[in-house]
């Protein structure tokens, strides 16, 4: 398999997982790039499901490398716990787990301080973080007071833990919350950094002699376009870079081993959290594919929002990732829908937008020009063969790839690993 990196195109939740375990069965590396256990990758095999939030969903399969590559902020005790589910299930990671020395270290006080910060916001600004101090360890990292997984086992942790803590508690006496207790955040770091220690290690140089080797790697994006920290729709956005370009500086690879961008699409549109959301159904019709689509978020289980597809995020995130392929995944929650909307532009003070434009004040009264498109009204997700799916559908599908001019790689109609059709990949 030719290196590929996977992006979601949307807000996150597109169905990586399923398309990244797909891929997995032909890649030698798994590695993901940035974000943290904010992200829920779900993978349903037969009666089995699994949702991962920081390891490689490549860790499926037995003998596949998996790498948490530098860019992420790790919280060590939910990677501990992740660990032992896997291990507990019969998963087995020593040897294949490996985890990047320069990634951050998500420290108690992080979690506290999202969510005493988000606490004080009013309900419009809220930004509807997933608490688990994501920006605030990014925003460590980027202050250069951040603690690195490497870090996690030096003598003098105590002391840097300790000094932090002081300015920390600080900041949550100001914003009206509970300190912590510097012995509990000790303890609970140096216990989670113990167990940790035999997978930390240096995985530039791990990664880098399997791309001399000539090894496949599959990059594992997580959230969204939409929610990247450059692209999205800032300030409603995670603090990392989903997007193509933050698999480098993620990894340590360089950027010619990134040799083919998989963008993964929903058939739909969905987002969590707060910020606009052009193509939003408040109706009957956004309640019936949450439903259908079972649109609970994997991490936080908060509903999602949902909406019809919008082709200008889509164009969007095409052009912002270099995607090659899509891989559409849900097409079977449009299976009882007569007729299926398609925004193909906006429309906002009586301008017209072919592309997100970068102001949210405006993206916030962009009104969706619509394209309908006739639904098939049969049900896909028991269909095994991509030629045997109805018409309908697959001129659906052709539409989506039409409007946002990238062919089609991967198709998916339902959760399983069975009913996923490569098509150009
Ligand atoms: P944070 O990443 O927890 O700081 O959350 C920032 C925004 O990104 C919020 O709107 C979250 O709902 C959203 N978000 C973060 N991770 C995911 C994800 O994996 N899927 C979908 N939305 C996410």
């Amino acid at each position: 398999m030719r290196n590929t990196l996977l992006i979601g195109a949307q807000w996150g939740d597109e169905g990586k997982g399923k398309v990244v375990d797909f891929l997995s069965q032909d890649a030698d590396v798994v590695v993901r790039y940035q974000g943290g256990s904010n992200a829920g990758h779900t993978i349903e095999i037969g009666a089995e499901r699994y949702v991962l939030h920081l390891v490689p969903s490549g860790i499926l399969y037995p003998g596949k490398t998996c790498v948490i590559g530098n860019g992420l902020v790790i919280d060590p005790a939910a990677l501990v716990k992740e660990i032992k589910e896997l291990n507990e299930r019969g998963i087995n990671t020593t040897g294949r787990l490996h985890i990047s020395d320069r990634a951050h270290a998500v420290i108690p006080y992080h979690k506290a301080l999202d969510a005493a910060r988000e606490n004080k916001l009013t309900a419009a600004a809220k930004i509807g973080t997933t608490q688990r101090g994501i920006g605030p360890a990014y925003a460590d990292k980027v202050n250069r007071t951040g603690v690195r997984m490497g870090d996690l086992t030096d003598s003098n942790l105590a002391v840097t833990l300790t000094a932090r803590l002081a300015e920390k508690n600080e900041q949550l006496a100001l914003l009206g919350a509970p300190t912590l207790d510097a012995a509990a955040v000790i303890a609970e770091v140096q216990q989670a950094a113990e167990f940790l220690k035999p997978y930390i290690t240096d995985t530039v140089k791990l990664l880098n002699d399997a791309y001399k080797a000539k090894k496949s790697v599959l990059f594992e994006g997580a959230q969204g376009t939409m929610l990247d920290i450059d692209f999205g729709t800032y300030p409603f956005v995670t603090s990392s870079n989903p997007t193509s370009g933050g698999a480098c500086v993620g990894t340590g690879l360089p950027p010619h081993a990134v040799e083919r961008v998989l963008g993964v699409i929903k058939a739909y549109t969905t987002r969590v959290g707060g910020g606009p959301f052009p193509t939003e159904l408040l109706d009957d019709v956004g309640e019936g594919l949450r439903k259908r689509g079972r649109e609970f978020g994997a991490t936080t289980g908060r509903p999602r929002r949902c909406g019809w597809f919008d082709a200008v995020v889509a164009r969007y995130s095409a052009m912002v990732n270099g995607v090659d392929h899509w891989a559409i995944t849900k097409l079977d929650v449009m299976d009882e829908m007569e007729t299926i909307k398609v925004c193909v532009a906006y429309e906002c003070d009586g301008k017209r937008y072919d592309t997100v434009p970068a102001s949210i004040s405006i993206l916030e009264r962009c009104k969706p020009v619509y394209k309908e498109y006739p639904g098939w009204m049969t049900p896909t997700s028991g269909i095994t063969r991509y030629e045997d799916l109805p018409a309908k559908a697959k001129a659906y599908v052709q539409a989506l790839c039409d409007v946002s001019g990238v062919p089609l790689g991967v198709l998916s109609v339902s959760p399983q690993r069975s009913s996923t059709f490569r098509i150009a990949v």
